[in-house]
């Protein structure tokens, strides 16, 4: 057997499997529909000479795009003749999803790899891999090699079509398979997904971000941006539609920037396309950028009767200076302004955000610009982060003052100070009836069932199964900060 580290370091592992490692620089990018058929036809290893099937977990990290991933993932496992496992002691393929966007996140990570060693002396066949964010990153590719070398294989984001290969490869080898590479060959097409929900589905308009916020690992982890064909995002509607979905998730990590590189259509152009689809019922649609909202796309959101009244628009910070720092290319007043607009022609909106506090220079100062932008702008919900350094970011070479206990403090001032406002907008919503689509039942009472409002509100209430799928009407009884409760006062004929 070839040594495959040594030549992955020297880069040359495609003269070992017919893999390549490293640099990889197609260009331009091209659309590739890929027939399943033929990306497992001589990877068919998911089955035992038996005929028994081996079976798979994969552990997902991260945002909707690798839980997308995973759907992209488990289609291709499946095709090659593996089957799902619930558990880890059942599993013969681990794979690791991982999201590099913060540094504890990657902790928990290699802090799992070790625990779940043990199980390769008790399941001799068991191959754990790394996937995802994290695999895009060299130190991390070298501290795989270095100090986890039971891992037994690891690919980038731009090699998922690539798994079967990668797998094969990986079972004929002691060695650590990888391949990662640096930059996306193709958009690849209809790969089968398996998809985990049968009422909300996720569809990718765009893969990669050319933002290069500061702080941000994701254009580094997933390329630059490139818009899938719109002729490709219909069709997937149109099917899943057909196959009764009722609620499509349109996924970027810059969705407003969707087709600029096209040069054909716009984010809003989409939307409205996409809202004409027949028998389409909710579309929701994220991560959206403050810089590029036009008024056209807000016209858009506003006009399409399918298209949520929910924008999730990361502000990041409250301060000029900080947002300068971070190249955010949106200011506090552009920001503001933005979202007087956003009322105006969407009233009932539901607006959330993402924060960071202690960015490098953060003073206190700073950071109570921070709230009260939050204060004025009345966010429903907000994730808010304590910034973490990561590799090769320019914003890691900021000095950094700020001490890990005032991070921490502004992270508690800022969750208080929105908590209260999400609890006033929720309580603000007592006695209303508002259009909930039943997504299942809850985790701790199948009595109860969980659904959301168009705003994205969590609802749970009262009700059966059989509602699953279903708009029902709900009276909001009882508003809590993350969710609101209530009773169903209507409920839609169930056609048979
Ligand atoms: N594309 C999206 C964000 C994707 S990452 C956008 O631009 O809005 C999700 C969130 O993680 C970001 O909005 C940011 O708030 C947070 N984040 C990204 N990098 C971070 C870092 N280095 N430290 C802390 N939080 C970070
Ligand atoms: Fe990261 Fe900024 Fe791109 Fe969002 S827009 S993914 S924060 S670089
Ligand atoms: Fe994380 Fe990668 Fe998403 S870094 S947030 S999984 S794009």
């Amino acid at each position: 057997m070839e040594n495959l580290v040594k030549l992955a370091r020297e880069g040359r592992l495609e003269q070992g499997l017919g893999l390549t490692f490293g640099t990889h620089r197609p260009n331009p990018v091209e659309r590739v529909a890929y027939d399943i058929e033929e990306l497992v036809r001589d990877y068919r290893v998911g089955r035992r000479a038996d005929g028994s099937p081996y079976r798979f977990l994969i552990k997902t990290y991260g945002c909707q795009m690798n839980e997308h991933d995973t759907e992209v993932m488990s289609g291709l496992l499946l095709a090659m003749g593996y089957e799902q496992s619930d558990s880890d002691e059942n599993a013969d393929f681990i794979l690791f999803n991982t999201c590099a966007v913060r540094e504890n996140a990657e902790a928990k990570v290699f802090g799992e790899i070790g625990r779940l060693r043990p199980l390769k002396a008790k399941n001799p066949e068991l191959l754990l891999g790394l996937c995802g964010c994290m695999a895009q990153e060299q130190g991390v590719q070298k501290m795989v090699l270095e100090k986890f070398p039971w891992v037994d294989v690891v690919f980038g984001t731009h090699n998922i079509h690539r798994l079967p290969a990668i797998l094969t490869a990986a079972k004929q080898s002691q060695e650590t398979v990888m391949e990662v590479w640096d930059k996306a060959a193709e958009t690849v097409e209809d790969i089968p997904k398996v998809r985990k929900d049968s009422v909300r589905a996720w569809v990718n308009i765009q893969y990669g971000c050319n933002k290069f916020c500061t702080y941000c690992i994701v254009p580094y982890t997933r390329g630059r941006e490139r818009s899938r064909e719109p002729e490709d995002v219909i069709n997937e509607v149109r099917e899943l539609v057909a196959a009764g979905y009722k609620e499509i998730t349109l996924l970027g990590q810059n969705v407003n920037d969707y087709g600029v590189d096209l040069g054909t259509i716009t984010f809003a152009q989409l939307l409205r396309a996409v809202n004409d689809i027949e028998g389409i019922d909710r579309i929701r649609f994220t991560t959206s950028n403050p810089w590029n909202f036009t008024d056209d796309l807000i016209a858009a959101i506003a006009e399409c009767e399918h298209v949520v009244e929910h924008i999730h628009l990361p502000v990041q910070s409250g301060n000029n200076e900080i947002l300068r720092r971070m190249n955010r290319t949106h200011t506090r007043e552009y920001y503001l302004q933005l979202v007087n607009k956003i009322r105006k022609a969407i009233p009932d909106v539901s607006l959330t955000t993402d924060i960071i506090v202690g960015f490098p220079g953060e003073t206190e100062a700073a950071f109570q610009d921070t709230l009260s932008l939050v204060r004025e702008v009345q966010f429903d919900n907000a994730f808010t982060f304590i910034y973490s350094p990561r590799e090769n970011t320019p914003a890691a070479k900021f000095a950094d003052e700020v001490t890990l206990e005032e991070k921490k403090d502004r992270l508690r001032r800022l969750n208080d100070v929105q908590y209260q406002i999400s609890l006033a907008r929720n309580q603000a919503l007592k006695g209303r009836v508002v259009e909930v689509l039943v997504e299942g039942e809850s985790k701790t009472n199948r009595e109860v069932l969980t659904g959301r409002t168009r705003t994205n509100h969590l609802v749970l209430f009262p009700g059966d199964i059989s509602l699953k799928g279903q708009h029902v009407d709900v009276e909001i009884t009882n508003p809590q900060t993350f969710l609101l409760k209530g009773q169903c006062v209507y409920r839609e004929e169930v056609v048979s």
